[in-house]
């Protein structure tokens, strides 16, 4: 039955985009003695955050975490440009199983060299692979055969996407090495958590286990490129651009991919293709407003997706939520797509992630961390519902930062105030202005560990007045609420709209009862103090169990209990938000992708 109920949470968590980590697991056999040793400071010395991102060794007594090269040391938008480029030069191909590195690699070297490539799994073998120039994939397309005639008839689509067949079956083994794209398992990363030496320690184990790995980042630009293939059918100047935890920094391996067509370029072109006394417009169709043009365009590529898009399937077209969007599978890579439509106020929301998440490397571990313990404890979900999403954990996190003395974050106002002309933008008549240059930020000056730091959330998020106040990281200070919605965070851009609003009061009382008691297990572990009993879980580990597990006074029985409740629960808000999300009072489709 435990067993029954291990895989159960197994299957619940790791289905789907996230961690599993909902049983109690002895794996802390080997537990060493707590060492506390200083937190990572990559900025805690004077200067500004690029020289201290630049520097090549560390200050003295700083945690090897191995995430320091994940970093990002680029302007946002510089940082898109190079990975948008890299995603047009490369190939995605599906491999025979027994394949030899060296025999394919020789082989696509016909077509011009080969910049990098990785090799990985998902239902098959599949090879990225970047050629040093685009002429490359142009030169394989052109060599490229449409499958032969089969029973049923092919769709003669030209993309990018390949599949490699053997001519001869050979009797060679297949040698690639695999690169990961999954998360760990609920088994290994216990085990790397009971072995980290410190809180802090497990932090950044965590950081390190989940973060999007170069290749990860790699498929997904390169999804976003071959999407923007399919639409540059109709849309020849246009650009598919990945924007959310994709792009933001706070991905988990797993996470969602969200993408926006950008036809910005395309309404430039006749803007500023002018001379003399004339002015050329294309002749266009016009529809009654912005709402149905883009609905019109997403119902036209979902259909093209859906028909034409070799590995897209289950394409949905959600039109009538408010940010209307197609949302769909894309097999080789795993990746489960959100696709809408002129979304540059959320690519914005990215940009500024993105550069909280580089200003301090507390940030992205603690933030990795609130992550893994909502969705551990059910909080969040990957199906649209009353939860709380990662998107609002995250704003929650950096208010968090913003109120700490010395403020471990700086507000998005003081972000507004250092902004320079090239800084100013205006999308949509919302003021978008912030510093883009981490050169001009100075770095914190607050010096508290990741263990405190984790602790104080937990307490001030257990204490914090959700009914009256507002989260509000423009001013990095509680607001009165301007409504009654449970929880309200206001969106940083479209400063009207609540970010949590689908959040209702029962999901928050859950987060606010479970913060209460992530302080008490905390509080726990300074008063056991180091543990060398080598069994127990700890630190992290203990605040990812079932709630009630670590109570001393709850014996097995009831910590049973509380996971079979849990089980009780989910399947029961499973049930009603499929009713409750797909559709709403007017009987449309409803998803809580946009407040
Ligand atoms: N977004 C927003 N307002 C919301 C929800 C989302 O502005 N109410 C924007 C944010 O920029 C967010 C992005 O849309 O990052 C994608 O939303 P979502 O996929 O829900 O969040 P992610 O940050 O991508 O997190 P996850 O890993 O859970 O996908
Ligand atoms: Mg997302």
């Amino acid at each position: 039955m435990c067993c029954f109920f291990f895989f159960f949470f197994f299957f619940l968590t790791m289905a789907v985009p996230g961690v599993g980590l909902l049983t109690r697991l002895h794996l802390c056999t080997q537990r060493r003695t707590r060492v506390q040793r200083p937190v990572l400071r990559l900025l805690s010395c004077p200067g500004t955050v690029a020289e201290d991102l630049r520097r090549d060794e560390q200050p003295p007594g700083s945690v090897e975490t191995g995430f320091e090269d994940k970093i990002p040391k680029k302007r946002f938008s510089e940082m898109q440009n190079e990975r948008r480029e890299q995603a047009k030069r490369t190939v995605l191909i599906h491999c025979p199983e027994k394949i030899s590195e060296k025999k394919f690699l020789k082989y696509l070297s016909q077509h011009g060299p080969i910049n990098n490539h990785f090799f990985y799994e998902s239902f098959g073998l599949y090879a990225v692979v970047e050629f040093c120039q685009k002429e490359s994939v142009h030169s394989l397309q052109n060599e490229t055969c449409a499958p032969s005639k089969g029973i049923e008839a092919a769709i003669p689509f030209r993309s990018r996407f390949f599949n490699l067949k053997l001519k001869n079956q050979t009797s060679e083994r297949s040698c690639v090495q695999m690169s990961n794209q999954l998360p760990p398992s609920s088994k290994k990363l216990f085990q790397v958590l009971c072995d980290a030496e410190s809180i802090d320690d497990q932090l950044n184990t965590l950081l390190k286990e989940f973060q999007l790995t170069e290749e990860n980042t790699k498929l997904r630009y390169l999804t976003c490129s071959l999407i923007e293939d399919v639409a540059a059918a109709y849309f020849p100047d246009c650009i598919v651009r990945p924007f959310g935890s994709s792009v933001n920094t706070f991905g988990k391996l797993g996470c969602d991919l969200d993408m926006f067509l950008d036809l910005n370029e395309t309404r430039n072109l006749s803007t500023h293709k002018t001379s003399g006394n004339f002015l050329m417009e294309f002749q266009v169709k016009n529809v009654p407003s912005e709402r149905i043009a883009t609905q019109k365009i997403l119902s036209v590529l979902g259909e093209c997706l859906d028909n034409f898009s070799p590995g897209c399937v289950g394409v949905q077209k959600i039109l009538n939520a408010r940010c209307p969007l197609v949302r769909f599978s894309h097999q080789a890579s795993g990746f489960q797509c959100d696709l809408t439509t002129n979304n540059r106020i959320a690519l914005t929301s990215s940009e500024l992630l993105y550069i909280y998440g580089a200003l301090d490397s507390r940030v992205r571990a603690l933030v990795f961390t609130v992550r893994c313990w909502a969705r551990a404890h059910l909080l969040t979900s990957s199906i649209p519902g009353a939860w709380i999403t990662n998107f609002s954990l995250t704003m929650m996190v950096i208010f968090f930062l913003q109120t700490r003395s010395p403020p471990v974050l700086p507000t998005l106002d003081s972000l507004q105030t250092l902004a320079d002309a090239e800084d100013k933008c205006i999308i949509e008549g919302n003021n978008c202005t912030f510093v883009r240059d981490l050169n001009r930020i100075k770095p914190s000056e607050n010096t508290e560990t990741l263990e405190i730091l984790l602790k104080e959330f937990f307490e001030y998020f257990g204490n914090f007045a959700f009914n009256k106040n507002s989260i509000n990281i423009r001013q990095g200070r509680e607001q009165n609420k301007p409504d009654s919605s449970p929880l309200y965070i206001q969106n940083p851009f479209e400063t009207s709209l609540n970010i949590s609003k689908n959040v209702n009061q029962s999901q928050l009382q859950k987060f606010v009862h479970l913060a209460q008691e992530s302080t008490w297990i905390l509080q726990q572990e300074d008063l056991d103090g180091p543990d060398t009993s080598g069994n127990r879980s700890w630190g992290l580990v203990a605040l990812l169990l079932p709630s009630g597990a670590n109570r001393k006074s709850v014996g097995k029985k009831k910590s049973k209990k509380a996971t079979s409740e849990k089980i009780k629960v989910l399947l029961e808000s499973i049930k009603s938000n499929r009713t409750e999300n797909f559709t709403d009072t007017n009987g449309k489709r409803n998803v809580s992708t946009q407040t």
